[in-house]
């Protein structure tokens, strides 16, 4: 277990530099739990009985064709069952025309909660979905639908963010993403701040149920998760990757891995990865040019990633940072990705266009830097070449994707658009 020093700097997620700054520091506890709150953790209410048995989305395979969808529950069904179809069945688990089945698991440093888990395959692009979970094969229950991603280079709407937390601004954010309607939301690390950790499963529990009432669209679709990991859902404990991310790997079925890469219709090729904290960057580096390679008709590709390789907060030559620009910086260049996804840095900020580090207008645009509810933090990195513009503000990027132009929106916890960016590529 990490010692209390370190849970508590993991859980405020302030830096030396910002618990010295004073002021600074008191504004990010400001926006962040108390600590007092933190405290009384063990008393706070459990939400869990308000995030059982009901579904959530992400992906091991194909999107247009594919997807997985897995709910907890305190304990395993005796079958682990989806009842699905076209249209709306209302809820009456027979008459929905197909079905599929799964299976439960528990996460060995969870006791007492099963994930129940289905993957749907054979689906046809760009439709939609009803479904139950249904443990019987009668009844009647909650029905629930989503929506494949389109195979036909269609337009793609998502969101992207990072470095969630569970208060008030994570919920507002996670709700506000649900209203753009989003095919999906990309979220790159730090997403509930458990550290891996079993004794801050309210905080998973919290950030869950966010997800599950916001991430909701008008039209009530639920809005599928692509979730890279970041440093705070990762412990110190010696072992494989299931012990020290036991929650990011234990919850979310994405293909077992903490890098991994989806493909969404001949539009884009969207790469999540691991910035260091399971596996060493370097590690990953012959894989990334792999998937570039094989998914080489994508129009685009576009990665997302936990630490920047262009802070605007923290040290440009951080250890982390370093290594991103050293191991997967060719390879962004060389795929001409016209934007990249960062995090860590608890700011707004977009670059400049950059390639072989250097300011190019056909270089790639990164946004970032994770601010979708943690407190923010201070612009440290203000007046540097690379920054186009930053500042601390709490939000989340949509982004429309069409053949030939990239329409960027920053959107900030009060629904305000305060930035945006369009590529003609
Ligand atoms: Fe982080
Ligand atoms: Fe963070």
């Amino acid at each position: 277990m990490p010692n209390e020093k370190e849970t508590l700097e993991g859980r405020f997620a302030l830096t030396r530099r910002q618990f010295i700054a004073g002021v600074a520091g008191a504004a990010a506890l400001a926006a962040a739990p108390t600590l007092s709150a933190w405290a009384d953790e063990d008393k706070r209410p459990s939400v869990a009985d308000k995030i059982f048995n009901r579904p959530y989305i992400t992906w091991q395979n194909d999107p247009c064709t594919t997807a997985t969808i897995t709910w907890q529950s305190a304990e395993a069904p005796k079958q682990v069952l989806v009842r699905f179809d076209t249209e709306t069945r209302g809820g009456k688990v027979r008459k929905y025309a197909k079905e599929a089945e799964g299976r439960s698991w528990t996460i060995p440093c969870l006791p007492g909660r099963s994930i129940n888990s289905v993957e749907l395959t054979g689906l046809t692009p760009g439709t939609r979905y009803y479904f139950v979970l249904a443990e019987k094969k009668s009844g009647e229950t909650t029905e629930h639908s989503f929506k494949t991603i389109p195979n036909d280079g269609s337009p793609l709407r998502f969101v992207a963010g990072g470095d969630q937390n569970w208060g008030p601004v994570a919920r507002k954010l996670c709700e506000l993403a649900g209203r753009e309607a989003p095919m999906f939301t990309v979220i790159g690390g730090d997403l509930a701040y458990a550290n891996g950790d079993p004794k801050n499963i309210r905080a998973w529990d919290n950030w869950f149920k966010n997800w599950m009432d916001g991430q909701v669209t008008p039209d009530g679709l639920i809005v599928p998760m692509v979730l890279a990991i970041g440093n705070h859902e990762t412990n110190k404990l010696e072992g494989g990757p299931e012990v020290r991310a036991p929650f990011y790997l234990g919850f979310f079925p994405q293909g077992g891995k903490t890098y991994f890469s989806l493909r969404f219709g001949p539009l884009l090729h969207l790469i999540a990865l691991d910035s260091g904290h399971i596996v060493p960057h370097a590690e990953q580096t012959a894989w990334f040019k792999e998937v570039v390679a094989k998914n080489a008709d994508a129009k685009y590709h576009i990665p997302t990633y936990h630490v920047p390789f262009f802070p605007s907060h923290r040290e440009f030559e951080g250890g982390l940072s370093v290594a991103g620009r050293e191991q997967w910086m060719p390879i962004v260049d060389e795929m001409r990705a016209p934007l990249a996804f960062e995090h860590h840095d608890h700011t707004f900020k977009r670059t400049v266009p950059i390639r072989n580090g250097e300011k190019a207008d056909d270089g790639t645009v990164y946004l970032g830097d994770g601010c979708m509810g943690v407190g923010p933090r201070e612009i440290d990195n203000a007046g540097v070449w690379y920054l186009e513009k930053a500042s601390s503000t709490a939000h989340i990027w949509v982004v429309d994707m069409a053949d030939g132009r990239i329409a960027c929106r920053a959107i900030d916890k009060d629904g305000k658009e305060f930035d945006s960016i369009t590529l003609n590529r």
